[in-house]
């Protein structure tokens, strides 16, 4: 069934896994053995993966949830105990892109959306999942960032902002572990081919740019309960772990 199986038995929370990278990702965790817990809005999509999955055997958990429901989030940790009493991986890749404006014609209701599920949304589930995550044998967690974080390119400042944010909350957080099993780290996945790159790029050719399938296996790598890296991030750009 899978050529990779280090993540048999495991269970594994990927957020986004309706569509681009998140359903690449809980597409390759599942071939790995891992059963996906599967989060976002849209229903359909994370049927289309729940049918794939199902195809080679694997299983899936489907959540449909709006990330900026802090108290959904804290009802979906309390099942993931209920029901498994740890959680081996998570996968925190829901984000969005937002309006590429100057800073100084930012809406404050879109300023305020964009930080709400790329930021508060993964403090809310560091907060639900923390002690879970400290209760598997080796728990993993990557945070999809970007290196757009460092750019601080004009236009791009709310997306920016809201990435640099996720950064330093993913440091600490990894600090904060050091004395544990637990590994946290951040994933850079360059450019892929996705509806949030077409949007930042409309006038660009998707096919000159690597699938989300392409860049699926360095991220689930991640959570390989062999990996020792913490507080860093994985460039895809570069191929290397760096400093956040
Ligand atoms: N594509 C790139 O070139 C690129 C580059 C650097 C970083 N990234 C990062 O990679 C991650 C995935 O991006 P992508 O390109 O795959 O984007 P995408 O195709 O637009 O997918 C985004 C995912 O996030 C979910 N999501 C968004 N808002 C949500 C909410 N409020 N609640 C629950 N789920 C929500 C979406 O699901 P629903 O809409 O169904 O809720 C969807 O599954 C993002 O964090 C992005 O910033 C992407």
């Amino acid at each position: 069934m899978t050529e990779k199986t280090e993540l048999a038995g495991k269970i594994v929370l990927v957020t986004g896994a309706s569509r681009g990278i998140g359903y690449a990702a809980a597409l390759q965790a599942a071939r790995r053995g891992a059963h996906v817990i599967a989060v976002a809005r849209t229903v359909a999509g994370l049927e289309a993966l729940d049918d794939e999955i199902q195809k080679f055997g694997g299983s899936t958990t489907l959540v449909p949830l709006d990330l900026r429901d802090g108290d959904a989030i804290d009802r979906l940790g309390a099942a993931i105990f209920e029901r498994w009493g740890h959680l081996d991986g998570l996968i925190a890749n829901a984000g969005q892109l937002g309006v590429l404006n100057p800073v100084a014609h930012i809406k404050p209701d879109d300023f305020d959306k964009i930080f709400a599920v790329n930021v508060t949304a993964n403090y809310r589930l560091i907060r639900s999942l923390d002690a879970l995550l400290r209760a598997a044998e080796n728990g993993r967690a990557v945070f999809i960032s970007s290196s757009s974080a460092r750019s601080k390119r004009p236009f791009w400042g709310l997306y920016a902002a809201s990435k640099a944010a996720l950064d330093a909350l993913v440091k600490s957080y990894a600090g904060e572990l050091a004395s544990t099993t637990v590994r946290v780290n951040a994933f850079y996945p360059g450019a892929v081919r996705t509806a949030m790159r077409a949007k930042a790029m409309p006038g660009e050719d998707p096919q000159t740019l690597p699938t989300p399938d392409d860049i699926a296996p360095a991220l689930i790598d991640l959570l390989n309960p062999s990996l020792d890296e913490q507080g860093r991030v994985y460039n895809v750009e570069t191929g290397v772990f760096e400093e956040i």
